[in-house]
């Protein structure tokens, strides 16, 4: 038998709760379930359902349909980017938030994933601590994991189990991360904002707090903007934030989201000039460079959609898109289960009380319905008893939402 490193047999000894129940959700499994595929309906998806822009699509197109061009589009990036692709998400910050950037503020790399890893690496020496929230997205265990192997993960719960409050208290809060950053010292604090898995968005009066602290002791703060753009109401000022005024500030933002670039991987850092000149020496070993076709396309589509105005119009039509999606998912939760749910301030997802364990409730509302939720715990423990809904996914087709709560309400008895 080949033999795999100690840090993967390790990894592959504890699968992730998310990644066995999408197993669970296979074809083959919901067949040998005595269910029919096709009438599953997942909250399980997280990613986005909207279409890319017609004009991104274009360039593409343009691109790859003249012979010298797409020549050109096989050639090796400068590990940072273009940069004219950096200047483009540059002036798009300052277009959409009013944000004091440079080209020398931003890395593009190959997305937030692999951005993230190398964050770490770059920020962080094995055996540092690193905070996050409980809940939290639920890939930054494992990638702590991975890039600093001797850290520990240290949490710090923002979801209150029994009474399903998010940030009860600011000052509570603030309190606790004092008292946490003095007994663990961590060398990174990490969050997405808006979130991954309960779509909230942390104050500004909790981050400027964040903020404050880890300038004055010399920790990161890093916020994972993979969706950025999708705020329901107005984005809250640090989203703002240069990090030429915050040395110790560093955002990750994807193309994942925003565009539906899922599959078309890119990404990039902004930070402190000294920070991206780190992660530079980071990506020489760990991609190379970034993607040129992608860069290519998206500077031609930033360059005109900012000019013309279609990129505003763009976001704020997915935005309200995403808003109906969450409104009618919430509604149906109310209507039909009664059960405790957050009310999402962005992006894709709610959060719903079960009180029962969340791992056995999906298992079995999957069995019995063909409905497939996503169970908390792999986000973190103040999440045992509750799973996580998707609607992003179903945003073009906001009737399907409704169907798989009903079918459930009838299968509780509800
Ligand atoms: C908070 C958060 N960060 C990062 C990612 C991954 O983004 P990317 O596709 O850019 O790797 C996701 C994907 O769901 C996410 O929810």
């Amino acid at each position: 038998m080949p033999e795999l490193s100690d840090l993967l047999k390790d990894m592959m000894g504890k699968p992730s709760p998310i990644r066995q129940i999408m197993k669970m959700a296979s074809n083959k499994n919901i067949i040998n379930m005595g269910l029919d595929p096709d009438e599953v309906i997942s909250y399980g998806g997280g990613w986005v359902g909207h279409h890319a822009p017609e004009l991104f699509r274009q360039k593409y197109a343009e691109i790859c349909s003249d012979r010298e061009r797409f020549h050109d589009a096989g050639k090796y990036s400068p590990t940072l980017g273009f940069p004219e692709a950096r200047k483009a998400i540059a002036s798009m910050e300052k277009e959409l938030f009013g944000i004091d950037l440079q080209e020398e503020n931003v890395i593009i790399g190959a997305a937030s994933t692999q951005l993230t890893h190398d964050i770490f690496i770059t920020l962080a020496n094995s055996g540092d601590n690193v905070l996050m929230l409980d809940p939290t997205y639920a890939n930054y265990e494992g990638q702590v994991e991975m890039a600093l192997r001797e850290s520990r993960i240290v949490r710090l719960p923002v979801l209150e189990p029994e009474s399903w409050e998010y940030i009860p208290s600011k000052n509570e809060l603030v309190e606790n991360f004092k008292e946490i950053v003095g007994r663990e010292k961590p060398k990174i604090v990490i969050f997405p904002s808006p979130d991954n898995p309960s779509s909230q968005i942390i104050p500004h009066e909790v981050v400027k707090a964040f903020m404050d602290i880890c300038e004055e002791k010399h920790i990161f703060l890093v916020i994972d903007h993979a969706y950025k753009t999708q705020c329901f109401d107005r984005p809250p000022a640090y989203f703002s934030w240069s990090p030429n005024d915050y040395p110790y500030l560093v955002t990750i933002h994807s193309n994942s989201k925003w565009c539906r670039g899922l599959g078309r991987r890119l990404g990039w850092v902004e930070a402190h000039p000294d920070v991206i000149d780190g992660m530079e020496r980071t990506q020489q070993c760990s991609i190379l460079c970034p993607d040129t076709l992608h860069q290519m396309a998206m500077t031609e589509y930033l360059e005109q959609a900012l000019q013309d105005g279609s990129l505003k119009k763009y976001l704020d039509d997915s935005r309200a898109a995403y808003k109906r999606a969450a409104d009618v998912t919430v509604k149906a939760i109310d209507e039909h289960l009664g059960m405790p749910c957050l009310v999402p301030q962005g992006g894709l997802y709610t959060l719903m009380k079960v009180d029962e364990d969340g791992d056995e409730f999906v298992k079995r509302v999957l069995k019995n319905t063909g409905v497939l939720f996503i169970p908390g715990k792999g986000f973190g423990s103040t999440l045992e008893r509750g799973v996580r809904i998707s609607y992003g996914p179903h945003v073009e087709n906001v009737e399907v939402i409704k169907e798989g709560f009903e079918r459930v309400a009838e299968y509780l008895g509800k």
